[in-house]
This record gives C-alpha cells, structure tokens and sequence, in this order.
C-alpha cells in the first residue's frame, strides 16, 4: 500500500467523515486518484463507504493502524519492514518463498490466511480479527541451540503482554497460549536455510483477539480474548506491544538464552506437575522445564527430556 493511501485510512480512521475534496488538497492529487485509492482499500477489505454529502466513512474501525505499526518498525533496532497483506497463503509460507529478497527483521501481516499452518503439519483456522503475523531473523551469531527455545521466549512474551492487559493466560509447552483451557494463541517457528553458525528463522503468531464466532470444528480447543474477557481489545495496539517485548528482551534471549527467562516460563506453564500423554501414545509425568526449554518428565520409571513433539495433559 502506497503512502498516500495510508495516510487517506489514516484520516478515515480519525474523522467520522471525510470529503473527497479535502483528502485532493491534502495529498495534491486529483479526486479521480483519491477515487481510485479509495476503491483499492475497498479492494484491499477496509469498509469505506461513500455518501453523497457527507463524504467517505470508514464503516469497520477495528482494523490494523498502519501507519502506527510503520511508525513503531521505524523507530525499532531490531524490526525494519512491515508487509501488510489483507489476504495471503500464509505469511510464514510468504517468507519462505521470498526470504531472498527479505531483509532481516522483516514482519509480515495478514488479515485472512487461507491456508495458514500450524505445528506439526497441522493447519491453523484462519479466524477473523485477529493477529496473524510471521518474523523474519537472520541470526548470525545465534546457535542452533538457541534457536530451538526461541520458540518458547516467543511464548513467554506474548503470554507477558497479555498478562499486561489482565488476561488470565498461561502457557502449554511449548508454546501454546492458553485461555480458560483452550487455545487463544499458536506459534509456529520454522529454520529456514542453516549456513555455518548462522540461521534464517521465521516465527509465526497466530492470535485470536477480536473474533466472537468460533468455528464449530475447533470450538472445544479453540477460543479468543474477546469471547473470554468480553472485551474489545485493540489490535494495534495489542501488536505493537507485543514486537515491542520482543524487542526490549530479544538481546537477553541472545546473550543469557532461555535460562533468562526459565523461571517466568515455568511460573505459567500449566503442564508441570500434571500427568501428560506425548504424541497420543506415552503417559508421562511432567516434572520440569530444562535449561533450554526441554519438558523433563518421568517415563518407564525413567527421567527423560522431551524437545518436541504434541502433548496433552491429563486433567
Ligand atoms: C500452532 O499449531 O499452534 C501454530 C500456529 C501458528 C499460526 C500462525 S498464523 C501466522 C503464521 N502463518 C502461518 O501459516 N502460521 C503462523
């Protein structure tokens, strides 16, 4: 989207109406281009609409504030871009295909996936109004150890941002966010491309915030903060704080990695001290989280470390 599109949302989304006219004189273009920029936004499904006297009207106000977020990436040492998508594959999927010409610290946004993807071969139900983003690093100096437990940190922020805004949320190893038992938040961290002590990772968010219908066919697993809480929450600003604890810790998870935050984890992690079934096959014991995010559990009689895979609690 073009700066001058941006900036008509941007006035759409302050005033209750706005005039074709003045929006001209602002951006010193024609109306016929206020025109055209005001359909590709309808294009893009932002719901202006058009009254004879009055002028345009942004109909749906909960959308993403790009000029915000864009603000925010500038001013950022560790984000530089932000691709806004108002309908995409899947932004890790995105990122994959085009990680050539991406530049490190690059965030792709979309408002609706259509074939979004989750752990474990999974795919992730696109809901509408929520936060569905993807984070691209290239990490030079970052181990491959390292990288595995930034799946888990990206967790911990999340569930630390929500927290921040008084939800009651906890996390499942690994990374799963969990709301009054169900799953508000998914994340899906994928390698891409190893060279020689350094990494190309894209970590992908899926967050249902706003969306008051669950789909039947993930209604018992699924939920979002709007059904639990009530409330409205504002996706803006929910985003922008969540890259922003990305940021702040990002050089701690660098330098001291998860034994940093080990301790935040496990005061929110909902499977220690539980009974757990790995994988649908194996009952274990869910005793601790290792030094590098790894579950420890007793299984067979035995202490074992689990670095992945899917796991239940037996409640
Ligand atoms: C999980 O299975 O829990 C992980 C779900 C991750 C979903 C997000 S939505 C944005 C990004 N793009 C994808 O295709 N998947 C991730």
């Amino acid at each position: 989207m073009d700066e001058k599109s941006i900036y008509i949302l941007k006035k759409l989304y302050e005033d209750e109406f706005v005039s074709g006219e003045s929006l001209a004189n602002e951006l010193k273009i024609s109306r016929m281009a206020v025109n055209k920029r005001i359909k590709s936004l309808q294009q893009m499904g932002f719901s202006v609409a058009s009254y004879k006297k009055k002028g345009y009207q942004l109909v749906d106000r909960d959308i993403i504030r790009l000029w915000q977020v864009k603000d925010f990436i500038s001013s950022s040492n560790l984000f530089s871009d932000f691709l806004y998508f108002p309908q995409i594959d899947s932004t890790n999927s995105y990122i994959k295909e085009n990680q050539q010409k991406l530049v490190s610290g690059t965030v792709v946004y979309a408002e609706r996936q259509s074939a979004g993807r989750g752990r474990l071969g999974r795919s992730w139900v696109d809901l509408e109004k929520g936060i569905k983003m993807s984070i691209f690093l290239k990490l030079g100096l970052l181990d491959i150890e390292k990288v595995v437990p930034l799946t888990l940190f990206t967790g911990l922020v999340v569930n630390r941002v929500l927290r921040r805004y008084n939800v009651h949320s906890f996390i499942k190893w690994s990374n799963d966010i969990i709301l009054n038992n169900k799953k508000v938040c998914g994340i899906l961290t994928e390698l891409s491309g190893e060279l020689e002590g350094s990494a190309s990772i894209i970590i992908g968010m899926g967050l249902n915030v706003n969306c008051e219908k669950i789909p039947d066919e993930i209604a018992e697993i699924a939920t979002s903060l709007k059904k639990e809480t009530g409330s409205h929450f504002d996706r803006t600003d929910l985003l922008i704080e969540i890259l922003k604890e990305f940021e702040s810790e990002f050089e701690n998870f660098k330098n001291h990695g998860f034994l940093h935050f080990r301790d935040e984890y496990k005061s929110f992690c909902i499977n220690l001290g539980k009974e757990i079934v790995i994988n649908g096959t194996q009952r274990a014991f869910c005793k601790d989280i290792g030094q590098n995010g790894e579950l420890i559990v007793e299984m067979d009689g035995r202490i074992q470390k689990i670095q992945s895979g899917e796991v239940t609690i037996r409640w």
